[in-house]
């Protein structure tokens, strides 16, 4: 048997049955004979208070047991007088299972900065903050999935490594096998067209680096989005979702960046975006839902001390339909905002210019006070397999914006004409042979399909109100961050 969580214990009639219960020491409060020990196990918010009768005690060991420590407590399960909590342990036996030097141990009471706990991320997750950013994480993931299952999706598992650029936004890491010193000093492992020997760094045959002799046999990446591969199965199985870590080299240094972010893919085959709108909305909605019910104890530690408003905010959010608006739209209010005075931006919007993250905020807040999806993008700024519109400049583009974090899904409807793909790929430089596989799908059996990205992390900022990507993933990694 598994040692009972301090979450079902909290739920169990206060019979007097006998119990044990094992955790860390949150907090230690002596009041004349009585000894209060708040445990807590990470299973839910609260801990659970074990109290000691100092007479009848071993003192020796309740003066040891000090914040962090793992203790076992053995006693019976009996109706807490204290408010807050219906059950508590009369505590009759402690044991220190490993102790937690007060001296050294670096959680103690006090409450610390993010900064200072994203040094110490592998302790974090027994603070309050973490544990409850950890549970809602949890609580999300299997939501998203119970989601599409419930709804005909098909879960598919696309690579991580790839040969082509998903966004061609050139944001990616090479992953090789060859010996990068080597090749330094050895200026590359091109053979000579007369094989005689090779000077560092010169080579005049092209290249230095043959990616024929690379582990792959070609040059190689982490993938940026799981998107394209998802559309080679959404054109057999009609629904599928991807959900799994993506890879940006992108050295923006921003609290909504992360160098591995996990996403969520769907990708549906015989629909348009009308019908990917409406998925993105039920599907975001299904989640504010989905934790609003089940991890009620974090949010409102996140509602009490990070983000006044957010449980109203998200019970808002989930209750009223999105407002849609195409860019040009939201360009002319941005413009007109600007005309009046109403705003100053740092950077003055203009048609054809990327949404910057000022922008998106003043959408949100201001003109939309919620939620927003952003429709028809100039294709300059968007990826090249996005569906061009009949007006030649934009494309069927969506981007789910949100107030005080801006994009959280971006997605859109796919080409499926081939010949109208072939030429946006040739017009932007891509060699139509290294997509060939992608081609096919417009080749043979060809379907409207669209489908959407959404940022598992910004997902979880938006939750929890927490202000910094790096403090709703447990390792983060960015540009120069690579700890634990
Ligand atoms: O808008 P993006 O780049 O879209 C795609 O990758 C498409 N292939 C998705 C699709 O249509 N299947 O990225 C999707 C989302 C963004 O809206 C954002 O929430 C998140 O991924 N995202 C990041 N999150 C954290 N750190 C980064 N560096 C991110 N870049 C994008
Ligand atoms: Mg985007």
């Amino acid at each position: 048997m598994l040692t009972p969580l301090i979450k079902e214990i909290l739920v169990s009639p206060a019979d007097s049955r006998e119990l044990a219960v094992r955790g860390w020491v949150k907090t230690k409060r002596e009041l004349k004979n009585l000894v209060f020990i708040e445990i807590n196990d990470g299973s839910v918010f609260s801990g659970i208070q074990c109290t000691f009768d100092r007479g009848a005690a071993d003192v020796e060991t309740l003066n040891r047991v000090s914040t962090g420590a793992s203790v076992e407590i053995r006693g019976r399960l009996v109706p807490s007088p204290a408010s807050g909590q219906a059950v508590e342990v009369a505590a009759e036996n402690l044991r220190i299972i490993g102790e937690a030097p007060a001296e050294s141990y670096p959680l103690q009471k006090k409450r610390h900065s993010l900064e200072f706990l994203r040094e110490i991320a592998h302790l974090r997750p027994r603070t309050n903050t973490f544990s409850a950013v950890a549970r809602v994480r949890n609580c999300l993931a299997f939501a998203i999935h119970r989601y599409f299952q419930e709804h005909g999706f098909v879960y598919v598992h696309t690579p991580i490594i790839t040969a082509s650029d998903a966004e061609g936004a050139g944001a990616m890491f090479q992953v090789t096998t060859l010996d990068l010193e080597a090749l330094a000093k050895n200026g590359g492992n091109r053979e000579t067209a007369s094989g005689g020997s090779k000077a560092p760094g010169q080579n005049a045959a092209g290249p230095l680096i043959d990616y024929g002799k690379d582990f792959f046999g070609k040059r190689c990446c982490l993938t940026v989005s799981g998107q394209l591969e998802a559309e080679t199965y959404a054109t057999a199985l009609s629904r599928v979702y991807t959900f799994g870590p993506t890879f940006r080299a992108e050295n923006s240094n921003t609290a909504r960046h992360l160098a591995e972010f996990w996403m969520v893919e769907p990708e549906i085959a015989f629909a348009e975006l009308e019908d990917n709108m409406t998925l993105a909305e039920d599907f975001l909605k299904f989640i504010l839902r989905t934790v609003l019910e089940n991890n009620r104890a974090d949010l409102d530690f996140f509602e009490a001390h990070i983000e006044r408003g957010i449980i109203q905010t998200l019970e808002k959010v989930a209750g009223s339909r999105f407002i849609r608006m195409s860019y040009t739209e939201a360009m002319t209010e941005l413009e007109r905002a600007v005309t009046s005075g109403a705003v100053d931006f740092e950077f003055k919007p203009y048609w054809g210019c990327d949404l910057q993250s000022e922008h998106e905020k003043f959408i949100t807040e201001k003109i939309a006070e919620g939620p927003v999806i952003v429709t028809d993008y100039p294709k300059e700024i968007k990826a090249f397999y996005m569906k061009m519109n009949d007006d030649g400049k934009t494309v069927r583009a969506m981007d789910v914006l949100v107030p005080r974090l801006g994009e959280i899904i971006g997605g859109s409807q796919r080409e499926e004409r081939l010949d109208k793909l072939e030429s946006r790929m040739r017009e932007l430089g891509m060699k139509t042979e290294d997509y060939s596989w992608y081609l096919d799908l417009r080749r043979y059996g060809s379907v409207p399909h669209t489908g959407f990205g959404l940022g598992f992390e910004r997902l979880i900022q938006y939750i929890t109100g927490m202000a910094n990507i790096r403090d709703v993933i447990p390792y983060p990694r960015a540009a120069g961050q690579a700890e634990f």
